[in-house]
């Protein structure tokens, strides 16, 4: 497999599971969904054979916890979120092939036949270890649930998984004075059975897959992967002792579940079941199917290392070819954090700015945290509204409509001879295709989607160099040539944008009159035919006050 690049007939993108413990941010949009949604809109537009995968991931201790606090089920809680979360992604265009939910009847299934498909193969080791257990709350207890005084600087704060204050990691026994963060109480050790996954087993074969295997992988997922792989792999145990999730498919398991991160990847393989019952082997198990996993940082080690090793150890699924993850995004300087509600919530957002999903989409892609943590700021929302799409693509797009609307009655004109500033033109248009490919083909969205605008900028510019609106007065030849090349690179940005700005191009596409070209047209000069009837004219983008984003900024503001 060494360096070899494999031809595919189709492409299986996931997209992480979001926990529906709470409702969908700006962080979620610009990590994963928005990048995802916009590589499967470009292969779709290509005529690939292609599927987007997603669904809510249901358990897990936080929903227990929120669900205790609320005095709920976890049924609720999760009833509740899946509903919000799904529906802020069909509002901002995430066009799923299927978006299902963790708790649905036939990922229990799915996920109770692959833990017993690795059970019968001999493949986990059963250990029994002490752990602490909340007797006030009758449960054992997540090591992130139990607090105590740091054995190394003394921070009386820390985690039983680690200490933020210096940044060890920790086992819970370490703590001094460990307490319960769910009852207060003081937890006392118990003994507890628990089935581990052999990492370890699988050091060898994962050191050849991902570091001799994928060097194409972004920087920031192989150095990730590589330091894991550096320190050492443990057994990983697979369940927990919980009353909410899958339980455990064995006799003598009596309150125990499927560690989440066991079943949630498991669950785009039940969501890819849900949507194809008869056909979904193909999307798994088919060597020309290639699997692509949308994440964020904070899931790299599941999806790159233990999942894989889960789908290694079954078998019979092939393995991820790439995961593009990306770093995390900031919000005006500090981290996201739900829990002090410093987020820009996608169902706030489209209350407060109806209609502007795609400027969200545009201004998540265009400082979307490929390489590094980014930052969301109001203020350069407000800029990349501004000065970009209003400025340069829509502003483009209208000129050459309504000069189109003026001399021509609407109808594209027939253009004459052409300069050699046309032709220069038009080559750079006929580039725009293989430039963003390649960027695409390599998850480089925020550069596509720039080399996009570019192509406005360029149009901007030959309409203020050849000036048709002079021209207009003394030769009308000229002035249809300039505006039927002025009109084709719009109907290429109608191209070119789809990808990134779904709505605004179907907009776009009933000024122009056309239904939506396929990919390979990008870079003709010939996609609107003389006499062609445009539509109506109408401004794509609106520039946004000051005002409209102070009200943002205060609000976000009240929270500091
Ligand atoms: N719910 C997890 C998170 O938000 C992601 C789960 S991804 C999956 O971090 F692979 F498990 F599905
Ligand atoms: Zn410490």
């Amino acid at each position: 497999m060494k360096g070899e690049q494999r031809q595919f007939k189709r492409t299986l993108v996931t997209t992480a599971l979001p926990y529906a413990n709470g409702p969908v941010h700006i962080g979620h949009l610009a990590g994963v969904y928005v990048p995802a949604d916009t590589y499967v809109r470009y292969l779709r537009k290509k005529g690939e054979e292609v599927l987007m995968i997603g669904g809510s991931d249901e358990h897990g201790v936080p929903i227990t916890l929120r669900a205790r606090n609320e005095g709920i089920s976890p049924q609720d809680v999760v009833d509740r979120y899946h509903k919000m979360i799904r529906q802020s992604f069909e509002d901002f265009g995430i066009s799923f092939d299927v978006y299902s939910r963790t708790t649905s009847k036939i990922h229990y299934e799915t996920s109770a036949e692959f833990f017993l498909s690795l059970y019968r193969k001999g493949e986990f080791i059963e250990k029994t270890t002490e752990q602490y257990y909340d007797e006030e709350a009758e449960q054992f207890l997540a090591d992130r649930y139990i607090t105590g005084i740091c054995p190394r600087c003394g921070n009386p704060r820390a985690y039983g998984d680690q200490c933020e204050a210096c940044g060890t990691s920790l086992s819970p026994t370490e703590l001094i004075d460990p307490h319960s963060t769910i009852s207060g109480s003081v937890p006392v050790l118990r003994k507890t059975k628990h089935w581990y996954l052999p990492l370890d087993k699988y050091e060898i074969f994962l050191k050849e897959w991902i570091l001799e295997g994928h060097t194409e992988w972004k920087t920031n997922v192989f150095g990730q992967c590589k330091s894991w792989l550096d320190l050492g792999l443990q057994p990983r145990a697979v369940s927990r002792d919980l009353d909410w999730g899958i339980p455990v498919p064995l006799e003598n398991a009596e309150g125990k579940v499927l560690y989440v991160w066991f079943d949630a990847p498991i669950g785009y393989i039940s969501n890819t079941r849900e949507l194809f019952p008869n056909d979904w082997e193909k999307w798994w198990k088919d060597e020309e199917t290639r699997i692509i996993h949308f994440i964020g940082k904070d899931n790299i080690v599941f999806h790159c290392i233990i999942f894989p090793v889960m789908l290694k150890a079954e078998g019979s699924f092939n393995l991820p070819d790439n995961v593009p993850a990306n770093e995390f995004l900031n919000l005006e300087g500090d981290k996201i954090s739900t829990s002090r509600n410093w987020a820009v919530w996608l169902h706030e957002y489209l209350e407060e700015l109806p209609g502007k999903q795609d400027v969200l989409r545009y201004v998540l892609t265009a400082n979307a945290p490929e390489t590094k943590d980014n930052d969301f700021t109001w203020k350069d929302f407000q800029a990349r509204n501004n000065n970009e799409l209003v400025a340069i693509l829509g502003n483009f797009v209208n000129r050459a409509v309504v000069l189109t609307g003026k001399y021509f009655e609407g109808k594209v004109p027939q253009g004459g001879e052409l300069t050699d500033y046309d032709k220069e033109m038009l080559v750079e248009m006929a580039g725009i295709r293989k430039a963003v490919e390649k960027l695409m083909d390599t998850f480089h969205f925020r550069d596509a989607q720039r080399e996009a605008m570019n192509l406005a900028r360029i149009g901007n510019k030959y309409l203020a160099d050849t000036e048709p609106w002079k021209i207009a007065k003394t030769d009308m030849l000229r002035t249809a040539t300039i505006l039927n090349i002025a009109l084709q690179i719009a109907a290429n940005l109608s191209i070119v944008f789809e990808p990134f700005l779904p709505m605004s191009m179907e907009r776009l596409n009933k000024i122009l009159n056309i239904s939506s070209f396929p990919w390979n047209r990008l870079g003709a000069a010939d996609l609107l035919p003389a006499g062609h009837i445009l539509g109506i004219p109408e401004l794509l983008f609106e520039k946004i006050d000051d005002a409209t984003i102070e009200i943002q900024v205060q609000k976000l503001l009240t929270l500091k």
